[in-house]
């Protein structure tokens, strides 16, 4: 039985950091696990321009702890009145590594998002020919269309048409939670991939709903059936490069989740390995878990690969049911719940 595991230092290729006193409480926790990571757009106001993401970013790196080597990617939120010649001068300055595509209204902040994905066509086109990646939030959002859809329905009504139209456009088909996701990325060429969040790896829907509505199981996309959590399972397990590490980390304090109207998101940042690790042991796959954390993300994105490493162990870990965050509590993914491997470092 492999008791100690020694990979290459991950990255994030999918989270959230928010800004202010939430976002210095939540990097040293990333920065701790993970040599760069993706950090997502929404805030209020959204991160639209390189201007904006150039000074998010040294927000970032100022509340990185003394000693730690972390590296933000920033990326550009779309609208429906993206400046291409703007974002294609991020992108060459280094200030942007991805563009997120949020259809309007599918998510926390995503209210200035794009209305028509057709409309923004003509920034896909530049994207295409700069190499800039685009990380989509595959839901739809019309209001007859079921929650548990949302997604599926966004493969048939968008995603196809975007891949067919932008054949060289790199797309990341974020937090994917459905086998039609899976099915949709594996018979895509190797410019398709999809991030898998650890959520959406060991809980299905009845996680959210069964003995009580369990707000701290709610993210979106949110968690589907046993059988799509499986695919799932299956896809970032497999060793396929099409498939790899992003935790959505999403970090909502706790009085904000357990509310009459809670919001979407969970903060998997703190035990993100561990949880990630846990999945990898339980399939007998622990010999791809380096490719799904480590290796496929920087191939995709065409980046290097870390030089420096992480040790996980097998141990029992109790996870904290809260931690202390801003002046006041956050409960992190696993919370209160003992876990079967640690993080070393
Ligand atoms: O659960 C989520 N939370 N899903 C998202 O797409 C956004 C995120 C957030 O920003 O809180
Ligand atoms: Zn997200």
């Amino acid at each position: 039985m492999t008791n100690t595991l020694t990979i290459r230092r991950p990255d994030d290729w999918h989270l959230h950091f928010r800004d202010g006193e939430v976002m210095r409480g939540v990097v040293p926790y990333t920065a701790r696990q993970f040599a760069r990571a993706i950090v997502m757009p929404n805030l209020t106001p959204p991160v639209t321009t390189t201007e904006l993401a150039a000074a998010y970013r040294e927000r970032i790196l100022a509340a990185v702890p003394e000693g730690v080597d972390f590296t933000p990617l920033m990326t550009c939120y779309l609208t429906d009145a993206t400046d291409p010649d703007d974002l294609a001068r991020g992108a060459n300055e280094g200030v942007f590594t991805a563009a997120k595509l949020y259809p309007a209204n599918a998510t926390t902040n995503s209210a200035s998002g794009v209305t028509n994905v057709e409309t923004i066509y003509p920034v896909l086109e530049r994207m295409e020919a700069e190499g800039i990646v685009l990380c989509i939030h595959g839901e739809v959002t019309d209001a007859d269309i079921d929650v548990f859809d949302r997604e599926a329905e966004f493969i048939e009504r968008h995603l196809r048409a975007i891949v067919a139209n932008f054949p060289k456009l790199k797309v990341v088909f974020e937090h994917i939670t459905t086998s039609d996701a899976v099915e949709f990325v594996k018979a895509s060429g190797p410019n398709v991939a999809a991030t898998i969040t650890p959520q959406h790896l060991h809980i299905n829907r009845n996680a959210m709903l069964v003995g009580g509505i369990q707000p701290h199981n709610y993210c979106l996309p949110v968690a589907k059936r046993e059988t799509h959590r499986l695919a799932l399972r299956a896809a970032a397990t497999s060793g396929s490069a099409k498939f790899f590490l992003g935790t959505d980390s999403a970090p909502h304090l706790r009085g904000d989740k357990e509310s009459a109207c809670g919001c979407a998101g969970i903060f998997g940042a703190p035990y993100a390995l561990e949880s990630y690790v846990t999945v990898f042991d339980q399939e007998g796959a622990l010999e791809h878990f380096e490719g799904f954390a480590s290796l496929h993300g920087p191939a995709f994105y065409g980046l290097p690969v870390n030089e420096s490493s992480v040790t996980l162990e097998r141990a029992e870990v109790q996870v904290p049911a809260e931690l202390d965050l801003a002046g006041s509590t956050i409960v992190p993914w696993h919370g209160g719940q003992t876990i079967g491997w640690r993080f070393v470092g």
